[in-house]
């Protein structure tokens, strides 16, 4: 089919779902007698909500969630030690302006990656930079930067991310260099950007992951004094059925 003049328009101006819907709308405005003002309305309407899904969408994917949890799923009256009305206000991302943290701590199964991902996807629908990593990708990027002299562009760029996640810190234990990369990067954000962290370690332990008392105290330090500590003692919910059988 050849293209018309205003498709032609149209793609001049990358006004593409316009383009696709503009004949369609248009009968259907006929049919309901709309004026040329509400036609032209509920086109760019149309317009609009697909650039919107579209950087959303381009957000979660850069976002790198390995895979997406929403706080809807999650059941809290599983977990009740969780102040659910504070996951839920924090979710509102207040805490984000105030480039405030939130930790999770707990056992295997909790719920702190499920948690964490879904105050993710909840900044991503704002179209908010987000981006997640395990602590361990995250240090082997960081040492990658150091090793061919891109750590400062790297941590730069790492500013600029409206949250980032750092997912399971404390299953690995970091060597001293990596740890100071590590409090770098905290440093950097500290009363910048806000952090999720994820751990299965108690704060007392964290000398342990990051070999090193002196720098992990630094690390909490930034980290605790503006945040949202969780401390989730409860059951595993991967345990859930087999305790229900049982
Ligand atoms: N309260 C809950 N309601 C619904 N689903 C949950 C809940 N808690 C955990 N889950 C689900 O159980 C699985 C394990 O949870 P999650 O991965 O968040 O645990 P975790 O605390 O990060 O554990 P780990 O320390 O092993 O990484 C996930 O599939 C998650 O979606
Ligand atoms: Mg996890």
């Amino acid at each position: 089919m050849t293209e018309t003049l205003i498709e032609q328009h149209l793609k001049v101006l990358s006004l593409h779902r316009i383009s696709e819907t503009y004949k369609e709308e248009a009968d259907k405005a006929a049919k309901a007698k709309l004026g040329y003002q509400d036609y032209l309305q509920r086109l760019l309407e149309i317009e609009v909500i697909n650039k919107i899904e579209r950087s959303i969408n381009r957000k979660m994917q850069i976002a790198g969630f390995p895979q997406v949890k929403r706080l809807e799923e999650f059941d809290f009256s599983y977990q009740p030690k969780i102040n659910e009305k504070l996951i839920r206000e924090l979710a509102g991302l207040n805490f984000m302006e105030e480039a405030k943290n939130i930790l999770f701590v707990g056992a295997p199964g909790v719920g702190k990656t499920h948690l964490a991902i879904s105050l993710g996807v909840k900044a991503v629908q704002a179209r908010k930079r987000v981006m997640f990593f395990t602590a361990e990708q995250l240090t082997v990027m960081l040492a990658g930067a150091e090793v061919s002299g891109n750590l400062n562009r790297t941590l730069g760029n790492l500013s600029k991310v409206d949250l980032i996640i750092i997912d399971e810190l404390g299953y690995l234990s970091l060597t001293k260099q990596t740890a100071k990369l590590f409090f770098q990067l905290i440093s950097k954000r500290y009363e910048m950007g806000s952090i999720i962290i994820t751990s299965n370690k108690p704060f007392e332990e964290w000398g342990e992951i990051f070999n090193d008392d002196i720098v992990a105290s630094a690390i909490l330090d930034r980290l605790l004094h503006h945040s949202y500590p969780f401390l989730i003692n409860g059951k595993s919910f991967r345990l859930k059925d087999i305790s229900k059988n049982n």
